[in-house]
C-alpha cells in the first residue's frame, strides 16, 4: 500500500514534466535556420550576439490562407517564420476554413490544442480514450480545447469563411490525420489488415485508398 502511494506521488510529480516540451537551459535559443540539422531536440541556437527583436516577431497570423484548393489553409508559426520560438515549448496556427470545409479527424501526439474563433461558426468535437464523444458549436469569441492526443475535427457549419487561431503547448505538436495515416501511408498498410480492422472487404479498402491518393 505504501509503495502504491509512493508510486502515485512520483507519477503526480513526473507527469506534468513528461507532458510538455523539455525546459530550455537558457532564456531563448533563437533558431539558426541556416545551421545543418543535428537531429537534436529543436534547432541549434544563433549566437546571442546576433539576436534581435525581429527574431521574436511574425505577422503571418494576419495573412489569410488560400482555401481555394481543399477548402482549408493552415498557417503555423514555425522556427522558420519566428526563429525566437525555438525551444520555448509552444506554438500558434491560423486556420482559414471555407464554408462546408472540414479539418478531418486527427490527433496531435505532443500537445493539447486550444482554438479561438475570430470569424464564422464551427462544429467541433473530440473522442476521448474511453470512446466518449464530446462535441459542440463554437462562434466568434469562443475558445475550445482538444486534450492532447485525442481524435478531433473542426467543421465550418456557417455561410462565411472561418478564421480560427490555434495554440499548442509544444513547439512541434505533430499531426496524425486518421484517413491519410491509414489509407495513404508509405509504404501502404496491407489491404487485408485494413479490411479486417474496419470489417469491410478488400474492394472497399481499395476504393477508400484511391480517394486519398494512396
Ligand atoms: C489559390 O490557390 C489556387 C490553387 O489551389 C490558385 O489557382 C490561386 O491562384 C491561388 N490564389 C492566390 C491569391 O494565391
Amino acid at each position: 500500500m505504501a509503495s502504491l502511494t509512493l508510486l502515485a506521488c512520483v507519477l503526480f510529480i513526473l507527469l506534468p514534466v513528461i507532458r510538455s516540451d523539455p525546459d530550455a537551459l537558457q532564456d531563448y535559443c533563437v533558431a539558426d535556420n541556416a545551421a545543418s540539422s543535428t537531429g537534436m531536440n529543436g534547432i541549434p541556437c544563433l549566437n546571442p550576439a546576433e539576436v534581435h527583436a525581429e527574431h521574436f516577431k511574425t505577422s503571418i497570423l494576419g495573412i489569410a490562407g488560400n482555401t481555394s484548393g481543399t477548402g482549408l489553409a493552415a498557417t503555423p508559426i514555425t522556427p522558420q517564420s519566428m526563429p525566437g520560438i525555438n525551444t520555448l515549448g509552444l506554438t500558434m496556427i491560423r486556420f482559414d476554413i471555407a464554408p462546408k470545409g472540414l479539418i478531418p479527424p486527427h490527433s496531435h501526439p505532443r500537445a493539447s490544442e486550444m482554438v479561438f474563433v475570430l470569424r464564422g461558426h464551427l462544429s467541433v468535437g473530440f473522442v476521448d480514450t474511453n470512446g466518449k464523444f464530446l462535441s459542440t458549436k463554437i462562434t466568434p469569441g469562443d475558445a475550445f480545447i482538444f486534450p492532447r492526443g485525442t481524435l478531433h475535427y473542426l467543421k465550418n457549419i456557417g455561410k462565411v469563411p472561418v478564421v480560427l487561431i490555434g495554440s499548442f503547448n509544444s513547439q512541434n505538436p505533430g499531426t496524425n490525420l486518421v484517413s491519410l495515416a491509414l489509407f495513404a501511408s508509405t509504404p501502404p498498410i496491407s489491404d487485408n489488415i485494413l479490411a479486417q480492422a474496419f470489417q469491410i472487404d478488400v474492394g472497399q479498402v481499395e476504393k477508400i485508398r484511391k480517394s486519398f491518393g494512396g
